[in-house]
């Protein structure tokens, strides 16, 4: 075994409070943002994992000040002096973006629109991923690109050709991209959103002061950026992460007798998905002290162990839950009757393929699994835990490791992760917190 294999059992119940770091999609934006905006922008809540880290570098290597002021005082909270929408320097090396696909796609969207030469590196995931969806409408716009996977190098163009976009996949990460090109470029960047994807984009550039109209029709969203915007630096404050939250709280939800409370939560409708499917499959998940943070509406969550029965789950439903697939296929794994999802292809470019790897690794471990091409049938176990040893390859994807950590408190034999390292790039404290709600790592 290697040293950074491990597995998760549960003793007893879960129980207690807990907080989960701030959001990542949130956090890139945030850093993003006050990059652009001329004087210091304070975040507090900012998700210190390595995938925003690796944001904050390329920021820094384009000229932002970002600084941590107090270290080991208050996590997350950041200062961000930045630079003006334009203002982005040439980087003098390498931008090494690790893991974070959300990072790669969105600073190619900021780098288009600037004079600016740059080359991105990641890891074995991240050089294995589709970029042709960013590369092929900021080429459009006039940036250049050496190719459409990592590694690969960029140039900007400076003024950048205005663009008006329909969005053939439902990607948040396409969209951001073409709006964060926007900003620098004369005209209005139009953008067709025929299934609407997370919003904290739009929602964080109105914060910020740019000009953007956004129109809902039945024909879906179409997003219009003044361009040549300025920006006014912000004081923002970053809720919880749904997408982390969804591993503690589907914890609750499998072993029994467990009762659990998750402070803080972004509750965006177009990330909440998971939170209605569990719902339709009979969890008991109370959203208590309804509130909003920095734009964002937020709520606590209070989470019990409850026998689930399985869905269809609908396709719309997809992009609110995009990344908690994972931890909804151990969920319905445990399930009693059989959950159907389909239109999931999206899945398979994500830092693994999603579906693949979830079928083999719930196969492994005692599930009766089908995989299709776009999702999977899983026929559950009526609340009868896992009872197969298996060591599950993590393939660089923080999700997989935490859904089969999971997945590890529902067994009675150990799943083994082979990596803890790519839990780093989400959700830093996952093991600590879940130790503290009554987890054993070993
Ligand atoms: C993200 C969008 C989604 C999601 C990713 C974060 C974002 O990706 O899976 O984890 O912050 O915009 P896609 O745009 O590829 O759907």
């Amino acid at each position: 075994m290697n040293d950074n294999a491990f597995s998760l059992s549960s003793p007893g119940p879960l129980r207690g409070t807990i907080t989960v770091p701030g959001d990542k999609s949130i956090s890139h934006r945030a850093l993003m943002l006050g990059a652009l905006a001329v004087g210091e922008t304070r975040i507090s809540g900012l998700l210190e994992g390595e995938d925003v880290l690796a944001t904050a570098a390329a920021l820094r290597a384009m000229g932002a000040a970002i600084t941590r002021p107090s270290p080991g005082k208050a996590p997350g909270e950041w200062r961000v002096h930045g630079v003006g929408v334009g203002g982005l320097l040439q980087p003098e090396t390498a931008l090494d973006m690790g893991n974070s696909g959300t990072s790669t796609r969105l600073l190619m969207g900021l780098i288009a629109s600037h004079p600016i030469t740059a080359t991105f590196t990641g890891d074995a995931s991240l050089s294995k991923r589709p970029m042709a969806r960013v590369t092929d409408p900021l080429s459009l716009m006039g940036a250049t690109f050496t190719g459409t996977k990592l590694p690969l190098t960029m140039t900007g163009l400076t003024p950048a050709v205005p663009l008006e976009y329909t969005l053939p996949i439902a990607s948040a990460q396409v969209k951001s991209a073409l709006l964060l090109a926007g900003l620098n470029t004369p005209g209005h960047t139009i953008i067709h959103e025929p299934i609407p994807t997370r919003d904290h984009s739009e929602r964080m550039l109105q914060g910020f002061g740019a000009k953007l109209h956004i129109e809902e029709t039945a024909k879906g969203r179409t997003i219009t950026l003044e361009g040549e915007a300025e920006l006014r630096p912000q004081t923002l404050t970053i809720p919880g992460d749904p997408s982390s939250a969804a591993f503690p709280l589907v914890a609750a939800l499998i072993v029994p007798g467990s009762e659990i409370t998750i402070e803080n939560i972004g509750l965006n409708p177009t990330r909440a998905g998971l939170i209605e499917v569990l719902q339709a499959m009979g969890a008991h998940i109370t959203l208590q002290n309804p509130r909003t943070v920095g734009g964002e509406p937020v709520a606590d969550l209070i989470v019990r162990h409850s026998p689930l029965t399985g869905i269809t789950v609908p396709p719309h439903l997809a992009p609110a839950m995009i990344d908690e697939f994972p931890i909804l296929f151990i969920a319905a794994a445990l399930a009693a009757g059989t959950t159907h999802t389909t239109g999931l292809e999206e899945l398979r470019v994500k830092e693994s393929d999603r579906l693949a790897v979830m079928a083999e690794g719930l196969t492994a471990i005692g599930a009766k699994i089908e995989e299709h091409p776009d999702g999977l049938t899983i026929h559950g176990r009526a609340g009868q835990p896992f009872d197969k040893a298996a060591t599950i390859t993590t393939h660089l994807d923080h999700r997989i490791a935490m859904s089969f950590a999971v997945a590890g408190l529902a067994s009675t034999k150990a799943i083994t992760i082979d990596d803890a390292a790519p839990i780093d790039t989400s959700f830093p404290n996952f093991f600590p917190l879940m130790q503290s709600l009554g987890a054993e790592k070993a």
